[in-house]
């Protein structure tokens, strides 16, 4: 396995005089920052220590066939024994800034009363991170509720958006003074309409209507946190991460493809946009999802307090989708590996169709699509992030490979650093159109637990052995780290 401490990347020689010039290619703007991200539950493990609790994500891993080859969280990347050593990896490949979340079910295990002891491992994270010179990147919730308000109706209950404004404060309390950057929500198309109304992520639920109550409170837990976050220290960096995507029309002649189109962006970015932009629905969503439960749950004042003022909103991009009114001859692969019957996660959408552009795939069957991401970033720059002043991030990027393992014990993972390159190009095409980025996360820094794909799905700048909990650091991270020390693309 490479050293990083004694092999120099290929890329060292470009610092001999004369050869500099050369060698790099396209810059990033001063004050971009580099980062990685890594969820809780996807690489703590310690699952039943420290006075942790179950999580959804806990009792969904034991229901049969919900993950792959039963795979869980019990180990993970046991990050939360071994933080001091992958934060020195994260020192290492150069990171500016470490994008991670907080356990929910750690730290206030049955989101009840504080736990000291969940409380003091993120304290010392933090403090691990700031004695390394990298910037933490707080996320408050990252899928794992505690089961406890699971069985309370979880996010289908309006009652958890409190008492996610308690955890955010709990938080705050332990963190505030070293902690700048505070990200309430990941996805929460995932843990509402994938988990809530799909079922192929916990609690596995397959209700219209649960789903849609759940984006509804999220949101509203989201809108609360940030207000009181706020009213804390109003020099905090406050904001959410969505998952947002390019929705075409496989046929933009066709009504129907356009159709399609236009209920996936609803149903996808504008259902989370709109309120937390403008402070209200759309009238085209409300007239698809409105009558399935939507109209039900929304309280007077609750879009004033979703429509909060944030400073950053986090951008996640994998791929976009080529969608229609009438079937794929090559379908994309769905959102869960499993035989169990998922249902469409899209109310009032099972008629739309993903279809496949015959483009290169990654190891979940997603379309390499770098000129998406552009797209995506110009467009919410355009019509929410400038109007609002919000700081635009891409707070996830990145792709799966089946990555081999080279005698040598390195790992020569081509089509990552391409896939990472170009995703990088295309930020700097928006940069350099007109669209302010202002940081790049890539997702992930090491192998971990990929949800309902177990570990079979690897993400990693850091490749992990599950078997021994070693660490190397594959080829695609030594070219990020290049990347990040030049600031600059190759040529
Ligand atoms: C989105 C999620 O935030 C993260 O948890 C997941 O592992 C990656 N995408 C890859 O699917």
């Amino acid at each position: 396995a490479p050293d990083l401490a004694t092999t120099a990347p290929a890329s060292d020689a470009a610092t001999a005089p004369g050869a500099a010039a050369a060698s790099v290619g396209r810059r990033f703007p001063d004050g971009f920052l580099f980062g990685a991200a890594t969820a809780a539950y996807q690489i703590e493990g310690a699952a039943h220590e420290g006075g942790r609790t179950d999580s959804i994500w806990d009792t969904f891993s034991r229901v049969p066939g919900a993950v792959i080859n039963a795979d869980n969280g019990d180990v993970a990347c046991d990050h939360y024994h071994r933080y001091p050593e992958d934060v020195a990896l994260m020192r290492e490949l150069g990171l500016q800034t470490y994008r991670f979340s907080t356990s929910w079910a750690r730290v206030r295990p049955d989101g009840g009363a504080v736990n000291p002891e969940g409380v003091d491992f993120y304290s010392r994270l933090v403090d691990e991170l700031l004695g390394a010179g990298i910037k933490p990147w707080l996320t408050l919730y990252h899928w794992d509720l505690p089961q406890a308000l699971e069985e309370q109706g979880g996010w289908a209950n309006r009652d958890t958006a409190f008492r996610f404004r308690d955890y955010a404060l709990t938080m705050h309390d332990a963190l505030g003074d070293r902690v700048g950057v505070w990200t309430t929500l990941n996805e929460p198309w995932c843990s509402s309409f994938l988990s809530y109304t799909g079922g192929a992520h916990a609690p596995g639920r397959q209700d219209v209507a649960a789903g849609l109550a759940a984006a509804h409170h999220l949101m509203l837990g989201h809108g609360l946190a940030v207000q009181a976050l706020r009213e804390r220290d109003a020099s905090l960096e406050l904001g959410i991460t969505l998952n947002l995507t390019v929705a075409k029309p496989v046929d933009p002649t066709h009504p129907g493809d356009l159709d399609a189109a236009r209920r996936i962006d609803g149903q996808f970015n504008r259902v989370f946009l709109d309120p937390i932009f403008r402070g209200h629905y759309a009238g085209d969503l409300l007239a698809d999802v409105g009558h399935l439960g939507l109209r039900d749950v929304i309280r007077p004042g609750d879009l004033e307090m979703i429509s909060t003022p944030i400073d950053a909103l986090g951008v996640n991009y994998y791929h976009g989708e080529f969608v229609s009114d009438r079937p794929a001859e090559h379908p994309i692969a769905g959102e869960a590996p499993t035989d169990r019957a998922i249902r469409s996660p899209f109310p009032a959408a099972e008629n739309v169709h993903f279809h496949a552009q015959g483009l290169p795939r990654t190891a979940m069957g997603w379309e390499v699509q770098p000129d998406g991401l552009r797209e995506l970033l110009d467009r919410v720059h355009r019509e929410y992030a400038d109007a609002a002043g919000v700081k635009l991030f891409v707070t996830e990027n990145g792709a799966a490979y089946d990555d081999d393992v080279a005698p040598d014990g390195s790992v020569h993972d081509a089509e990552r650093t391409e896939f990472l390159h170009a995703h990088l190009g295309a930020i700097l095409d928006a940069i350099e159109g007109g669209t302010p980025v202002h940081g790049y996360f890539y997702w992930s820094l090491m192998d971990n637990f990929e949800w309902a794909w177990g570990y079979d799905k690897r993400f990693g700048l850091v490749r992990v052995d599950y078997d021994t909990q070693e660490r190397t650091v594959k080829d695609s991270g030594l070219a990020y780290r290049r990347v990040i020390r030049d600031r600059a693309l190759p040529a």
